[in-house]
């Protein structure tokens, strides 16, 4: 039974319609007293409710009942309603233990879909984990069998039929976008498209036009129709990568498109519906920038209904040979080289390396040496001397300005990029520290110069 508190009794009536008929038993109250004296007498399977309650235009009404409500049933979900214009009532709740929140007028579409997302969840934590349920998924080439990685794989399986939003976080290097398109794959959006945006890479100029889309016209440069990144998305997954690079600006129009799955291109006003599995990613500490007022916390809790935080490779070292072994493989296929095998000391040594840049360092280890050496059988003085070589090209050449004599500004800017690229093995959150600028404004020259990174 889904419980529908509010004291406006349209909002009521057509709640309950909308609700019966999607199949719901449904029951409506118009205030807190009300509403306690049936939580009391039966556990509601999920709990709507509004905010604002008229007498208190505060909002303090409804989060004492919201926290009346948690203590007598800690276990059911509860929805909260708020006007756009007060959704700070809805943050407040959602930090007194709210599911999830909803904005009013709300979208009948979006509003069934997180009710059945808060009630799919429930149910799988209640349910626990399914051992099976990581035997069948689709791995997607995620290598490893540590228990740190099969965990992050159980939460996954479990998680990616349901709708909710997850946030993914981790070092840099951790695969966080392999879990992305695992999570993806898993779903019941597999299939459809999975849009992957980079928003470190996009100027806040840009961001609507490429997440929204753009009408010919809409301004000087718009010479023709674009469908933005959501519209590409629709049916399927948008991954929203280095969210934490986002600035405020841009955050609070991302925020609007995933509270109600709507938007207008830029130079349109006919607003678009579409249905989006969103699934973000970051190495940046959200919850930090939350409390540094860096990151919205409405916007926080939209993306992270589910974090998966991603263990580091030194916190998972024993599958080190399995993913040495893979990469190897891998490689030697890929340039038609015979089949590549480890010595015991070779995988030792690979095995307590301290890998700052995780499975990405890791990989690029096992492929430049695999290539370097040309040999069947590697010893772990083949890793050192590679280890070694990537050691002091990661230290600023000495020589570097001398062979800039002659080249113009933006020649000296672009190779400087290159070199701070190949010196940090394309791990661009070092190289942007090293330059000294933000990932953003690297990112903006990565474009600017044409640089293509390849993984
Ligand atoms: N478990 C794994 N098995 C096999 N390959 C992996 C695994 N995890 C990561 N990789 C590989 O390591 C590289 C880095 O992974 P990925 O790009 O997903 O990391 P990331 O966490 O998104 O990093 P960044 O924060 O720098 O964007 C990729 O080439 C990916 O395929
Ligand atoms: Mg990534």
């Amino acid at each position: 039974m889904i419980l529908v508190i509010d004291d406006d009794s349209g909002v009521r009536s057509s709640l309950q319609f909308m609700l019966k008929r999607a199949g719901y038993a449904v029951q409506v109250v118009p205030g807190p007293r009300e509403a306690m004296e049936m939580v009391r007498a039966e556990a509601p399977d999920l709990i709507l409710m509004d905010m604002n309650f008229t007498l208190s235009t505060s909002g303090e009404e409804g989060l004492t009942l919201l926290k009346q409500v948690k203590l007598f049933r800690p276990d059911v979900p509860v929805i909260l309603m708020t006007a756009w214009g007060s959704i700070e009532l809805a943050v407040m709740g959602m930090r007194a233990g709210a599911f999830d929140f909803v904005t009013k007028p709300w979208n009948n579409a979006a509003l069934l879909q997180r009710i059945e997302t808060a009630l799919e969840l429930r149910h799988v934590v209640r349910n626990g984990g399914d051992a099976s349920a990581v035997g069948k998924l689709e791995r997607s080439g995620i290598i490893g069998q540590s228990k740190a990685l099969t965990e992050v794989l159980d939460v996954v399986a479990r998680i990616a039929p349901t709708n909710a939003s997850v946030l993914v976080t981790g070092e840099s290097g951790t695969g966080k976008e392999l879990i992305a398109e695992a999570i993806h794959a898993n779903s019941q959006h597999a299939g459809k498209p999975f849009v992957k945006v980079n928003l470190g890479g996009i100027s806040q100029s840009l961001f609507e036009s490429e997440m929204f889309g753009h009408r010919k016209g809409a301004f000087t440069d718009a010479v023709a129709d674009r469908q933005g990144r959501f519209e590409l998305a629709d049916g399927g997954t948008i991954f929203l990568d280095e969210i934490g690079e986002l600035d405020l600006s841009c955050q609070v129009k991302l925020l609007r498109v995933l509270q109600d799955q709507t938007f207008e291109p830029l130079g349109d006003s006919h607003p678009r519906k579409v249905n989006v599995r969103v699934v973000s990613a970051t190495n940046a500490d959200l919850r930090a920038m939350v409390s540094a007022r860096t990151f919205r916390e409405d916007l926080f809790y939209r993306i992270n209904l589910i974090t998966i935080k991603l263990p580091a490779l030194r916190e998972r070292r024993e599958d080190i040979p399995l993913l040495a072994r893979y990469f190897a493989d891998r490689q030697a296929e890929q340039n038609a080289l015979p089949r590549v095998e480890f010595s015991p000391e070779a995988l030792d040594f690979l095995s307590r390396l301290p890998y700052p840049g995780n499975i990405r360092e890791l990989k690029n280890l096992v492929e430049r040496t695999v290539l370097m050496c040309g040999k069947k059988r590697l010893e772990a003085s083949d890793f050192e001397l590679g280890n070694l070589a990537q050691d002091t090209s990661a230290r600023p050449a000495s020589n570097a300005s001398p062979s800039f004599a002659g080249m113009t500004l933006d020649e000296i800017e672009r190779q400087t990029i290159l070199q701070a690229l190949s010196s940090h093995r394309n791990n661009l959150t070092q190289v942007a520290s090293a330059l000294g600028i933000s990932r953003a404004a690297l990112y903006r020259r990565l474009e600017k110069y044409d640089i293509k990174i390849n993984d």
